[in-house]
């Protein structure tokens, strides 16, 4: 059976498998009509492609955005908060969870007025603040962040991934300004796609290698390096 923890550590998996891999799906179909149907309009072919997939795309896109943020926050929430638990902060170091719990009420606050800012300059700031945060938490104690195997961390790579899709809606407006700036978009959240593929791989292998809660106190007796157990 799951006991509580085991529950809050799912929590996670299950939002990026039934609310935000299923979003990727979708911005990322309405990204090729788009530029199925650009390409189409340029050369006066014949398109059935509705001339609202842009907007389409741009709608989903903004969930998405917001969605990976939000993912991140859960993921690295759990850790940071049991690391609290357990090492007793709060008696020992009460100033870090005091720091922790203010920079996750700042990030959120930043997002949601990143989602308002209209003018460059308070996108621009609002976008810096809301990656700040994230990784000013995921610097916390507690969080496994792979760091010898970076590029196959689950830590690293979405982390990537959350700094993209913030870049891609801080400079949503832009995007539709010149070619240059629609193509760095297009090529940057192409990036953004590998990644997201990459979290799916990375995530799943981390559920795999975690220990279920009553198991932790057998399997951390394990010697991971030489593969053996007491
Ligand atoms: C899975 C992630 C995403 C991918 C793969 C993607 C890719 C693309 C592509 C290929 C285009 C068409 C470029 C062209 O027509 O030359 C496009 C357009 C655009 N994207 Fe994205 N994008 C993603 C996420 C986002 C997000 C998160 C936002 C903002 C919140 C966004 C905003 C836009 C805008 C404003 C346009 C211009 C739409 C138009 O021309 O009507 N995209 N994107
Ligand atoms: C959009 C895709 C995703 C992003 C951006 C993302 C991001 C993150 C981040 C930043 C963390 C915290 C660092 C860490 O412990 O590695 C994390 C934790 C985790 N993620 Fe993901 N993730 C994504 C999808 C998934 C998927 C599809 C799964 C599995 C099905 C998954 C499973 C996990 C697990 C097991 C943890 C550890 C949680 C814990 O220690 O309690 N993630 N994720």
């Amino acid at each position: 059976m799951l006991d509580t923890p085991d529950l809050l550590r799912l929590l996670h998996p299950f939002l990026a498998v039934i609310w935000v891999m299923p979003l990727i799906g979708v911005a990322t179909y309405f990204a090729i009509q788009t530029r199925q149907r650009r390409l189409a309009v340029n050369t006066k072919a014949k398109t059935r492609i509705n001339p609202l997939v842009g907007t389409d795309h741009v709608r989903v896109g903004r969930w998405l955005a917001g969605s990976v943020v939000g993912l991140v926050l859960l993921g690295l929430a759990h850790p940071i908060i049991k690391t609290l638990i357990r090492e007793q902060v709060w008696a020992s170091d009460p100033f870090r969870v005091v720091f922790v719990a203010l920079v996750y009420g700042f990030t959120l606050a930043a997002v949601v007025v990143l989602y308002r800012a209209r003018t460059a300059q308070w996108r621009g700031l609002f976008a810096t603040l809301t990656g700040l945060g994230l990784w000013l938490l995921g610097m916390q104690p507690g969080v496994f962040r792979r760091g010898q195997e970076w590029y196959v961390s689950h830590f690293y790579l979405g982390m990537v991934a959350a700094m993209l899709m913030i870049f891609a809606l801080a400079t949503l407006p832009e995007i539709y300004t010149s070619k240059r700036w629609r193509l760095t978009h297009a090529a940057l959240n192409t990036v953004a796609v590998l990644l997201f593929i990459s979290q799916g791989i990375t995530g799943v292998r981390d559920l795999l290698s975690i220990p279920l809660h009553w198991q932790e106190p057998y399997i951390y007796q394990c010697d991971f390096a030489n593969r053996t157990c007491p």
